[in-house]
């Protein structure tokens, strides 16, 4: 297993908090923590996280300082899902020589979104010998998942994907990804230009899911819809309370017709939930033999950045260039954490 000698850690919200936590336990360095400029500039790493003690690693306003001056041999961003917004500090951090694994969604599969910039990633990435992928809750359980239980049909005719996941773990962008908050007339006026939008997070993964069968797609459709609650509902990410009515959160539909004919279909729900809602996620297989399974009992937040550490031996590992979580092959169990961390 390749070990990482330094990770950087850029964008240490919610999920890259949690995810320096998982590094520390694992006795692995984090050379260096990097935020855009605010609030936690100049704040320890460890003390942003929770733990009793600093770390040592303050973390750095990116606009004050180089990339290639800092230590280490992967940076993993957990800033944004955008390819677009992120794609400055991609450049950044691969023409100073770091690998990249990137929690945002869109970078798991960089084709669906941003074609355009996929290419100059990998161009990037390849005249800098580094490797550039994108992991998160999307790489077990919903591409590898889906991709596993297909792996069992000798003839396919469909495969359909639900989920419904609370945002309540997650941060500010997570909340904003879903317009918790706004009225169902913004809701409605924010996603009404289905071009000039931005692909949805679900849609990345069942496209990328499709492709990775070797089907040929003909056509992707995705729609909208907010999801209401008659019930006031505390966000706490935007720390608002959104009134009865009002969008919680959105229901993301996707559907990808294909050259074979076979039909995929998401579901998607990323929402508050209430009190009691437990969260779920289901693919329903339509072949020979079909097969329906049910996910309960899960947890997003640490579903979410724990692929991250599993994958990083494997992204060290790989050719310089893009190199997918279905390139990867399956993640891979690295063993109970060595390190007892001591918290606040
Ligand atoms: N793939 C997955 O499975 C998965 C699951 C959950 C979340 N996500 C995505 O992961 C990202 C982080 O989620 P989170 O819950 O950790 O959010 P968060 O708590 O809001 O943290 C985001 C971090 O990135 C920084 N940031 C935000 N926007 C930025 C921008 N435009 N440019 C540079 N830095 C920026 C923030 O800095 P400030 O402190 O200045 O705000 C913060 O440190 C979101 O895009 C979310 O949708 C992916």
């Amino acid at each position: 297993m390749q070990e990482p000698k330094g990770i950087v850690v850029y964008g240490p919200g919610h999920v890259g908090q949690l995810a320096a936590r998982l590094m520390l336990e694992r006795g692995w360095k984090i050379s260096a923590a990097v935020n855009r400029p605010g609030n936690k500039v100049g704040t320890d790493l460890g003390i942003l996280c929770g733990l009793a003690a600093p770390i040592g690693v303050p973390v750095q306003d990116e606009t004050k300082i180089e990339f290639s001056a800092l230590d280490g041999d992967i940076a993993v961003i957990t800033s944004t899902d955008r390819i677009r917004v992120n794609f400055g500090t991609y450049k950044r951090f691969m023409e100073a020589g770091f690998n990249i694994l990137c929690v945002g969604c869109e970078s798991s599969y960089p084709w669906a979104g941003t074609p355009d910039l996929a290419h100059e990633i990998d161009a990037i990435a390849k005249a800098n010998g580094v490797t550039f992928c994108g992991s998160g809750f999307q790489d077990i359980h919903r591409v590898w998942l889906g991709k596993t239980l297909i792996g069992s049909c000798t003839t396919l005719r469909s495969y359909c994907h639900r989920s419904q996941t609370d945002i309540s773990p997650h941060g500010a962008e997570t909340a904003r990804l879903v317009h918790a908050g706004l009225s169902l007339d913004d809701f409605a006026k924010q996603t009404a230009d289905s071009k000039g939008r931005d692909v949805s997070i679900y849609r990345v993964f069942l496209e990328h899911m499709t492709r990775s069968l070797g089907l040929t797609i003909l056509h992707v459709e995705e729609t909208l819809e907010p999801v209401t609650k008659p019930v006031p509902l505390h966000c706490p990410a935007l720390d608002i309370e959104i009134p009865a009515g009002a969008c919680t959160g959105t229901r993301f539909k996707t559907v990808i017709t294909t050259e074979e004919g076979i039909v995929a279909t998401a579901e998607n729900e990323l929402r508050l939930f209430e009190p009691g809602e437990e969260a779920t996620i289901s693919w329903v297989i339509d072949g020979d033999p079909p097969c329906e399974v049910v996910v309960t009992k899960f947890d997003s937040h640490q579903g979410t950045s724990a692929p991250l550490i599993n994958r990083i031996p494997q992204v060290l590992a790989a050719p310089a260039g893009i190199v997918t979580i279905t390139d990867l092959g399956p993640a891979q169990f690295l063993g109970n954490p060595s390190v007892e961390l001591v918290y606040a």
